[in-house]
């Protein structure tokens, strides 16, 4: 321990394929391969997902090696994530990971991506100083939307999370609607800048307490569109912007909504983070900074290679869990559903 950890870290829970090597909290490499393969059928396609890590495991593996300067020889742990995730995906990172830490018999670290989601935002060198506990983190997703109470790096108490749609399928499935290729959010992103947010009115969804769900939202989109398109066969392509702005705002406006109510009714706290592939969204960033400033604390939102999926995050979350020796047994099954730690 005195000359530090190497891990070696996989995640494959959906469709993008990576391989870290940290050093303590540092990142050595981090090495990401996505899927385009699901492109053409506008979301992802579990079988296809799992045959693509196979074939792309071994290369990502050996490029993050090298990368990060080291041989297999230095690596004291093997991590990877246990769930949640599509399975045949979760297994195929799982089993090479059991094969690798059997080969170099070093312990195996099973990972939670929801956590490791939220442990992003403590890799070094990201900011000038890491947040301060207790922190208030929105993990949005293409999978998931939560609210999480982040007492310390080992405790995290689920608030809300959605009842339906996550959030990214939400920015997914409006791209899908307005013509845009899965997967849509950055998109749609890009689209709002030149569009007008006010322009079309979606109602707000209600859901009691600190849930969340874009299930309804996407419908009134959806009927919307529809209504003006028989009127109007050119509709889509005369108002696509204001669309996509309008969209944006709504689904930031819900956010908000529940971040906003979360502080009031669950704090103190004394910072808040963005976490998960929507927190790229510059528009959320700068919604969720504004609200920090209300309530006077510092936010947080990880740097872009880690919000979307990556393996850099699970070499974070199983360097604290090195440090508590805790590992787990070859014989531990992948998990479809894996909730976040409940204190
Ligand atoms: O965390 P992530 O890579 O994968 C999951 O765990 O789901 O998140 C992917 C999601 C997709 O729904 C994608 O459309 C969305 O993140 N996303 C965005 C942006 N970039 C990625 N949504 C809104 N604005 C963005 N700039
Ligand atoms: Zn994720």
């Amino acid at each position: 321990m005195n000359n530090g950890c190497f891990i070696l870290a996989i995640e494959s829970s959906c469709d993008d394929t990576s391989v870290a090597v940290s050093h303590n909290d540092n990142i050595l490499a981090n090495i990401i391969s996505s899927q385009h393969i699901h492109e053409v059928y506008g979301g992802v396609v579990p079988e296809l997902a799992s045959r693509a890590h196979l074939q792309q495991i071994t290369q990502v593996c050996h490029t993050a090696i090298k990368k990060a300067n080291i041989s297999l020889s230095h690596i004291h742990a093997i991590a990877y994530t246990r769930g949640p995730g599509l399975l045949g995906s979760l297994l195929v990172g799982s089993s090479f990971a059991k094969a690798l830490s059997v080969a170099l018999g070093v312990p195996l670290i099973e990972v939670n991506h929801l956590e490791a989601h939220v442990l992003a935002h403590f890799i070094a060198n990201q900011y000038e100083s890491k947040p301060d506990f207790p922190m208030l983190c929105l993990t949005v997703s293409g999978g998931h939307t939560q609210l999480i109470k982040v007492e310390n790096e080992y405790e995290f108490k689920l608030l809300g999370q959605t009842i339906d749609d996550a959030a990214g399928e939400a920015f997914d499935k409006a791209a899908k609607i307005i013509g845009l290729p899965y997967p849509g959010g950055a998109l749609i992103e890009k689209l709002a800048l030149q569009g007008n947010p006010n322009k079309f009115e979606l109602a707000n969804p209600r859901i009691p307490e600190l849930n969340f769900s874009f299930s309804g939202l996407k419908t009134s989109f959806l009927y919307l569109v529809n209504k003006h398109q028989q009127k109007d066969p050119e509709f889509i392509k005369n108002n696509q912007a204001d669309l996509a702005a309008s969209m944006q705002r709504a689904i930031i406006k819900h956010l908000m909504g529940k971040a906003k109510l979360a502080l009031e009714e669950t704090g103190p706290y004394r910072s808040v983070a963005l976490a998960g592939g929507v927190s790229a969204n510059q528009a959320l960033r700068k919604n969720m900074d504004e609200l920090a400033q209300q309530f006077g604390l510092k936010s947080y939102a990880p740097k872009m290679e880690y919000c979307t999926d990556n393996a850099a995050m699970i070499a974070i979350a199983a360097w604290y869990k090195f440090q508590k020796q805790q590992f787990c047994e070859l014989s531990a099954p992948t998990l479809a559903r894996m909730p976040v730690k409940s204190t």
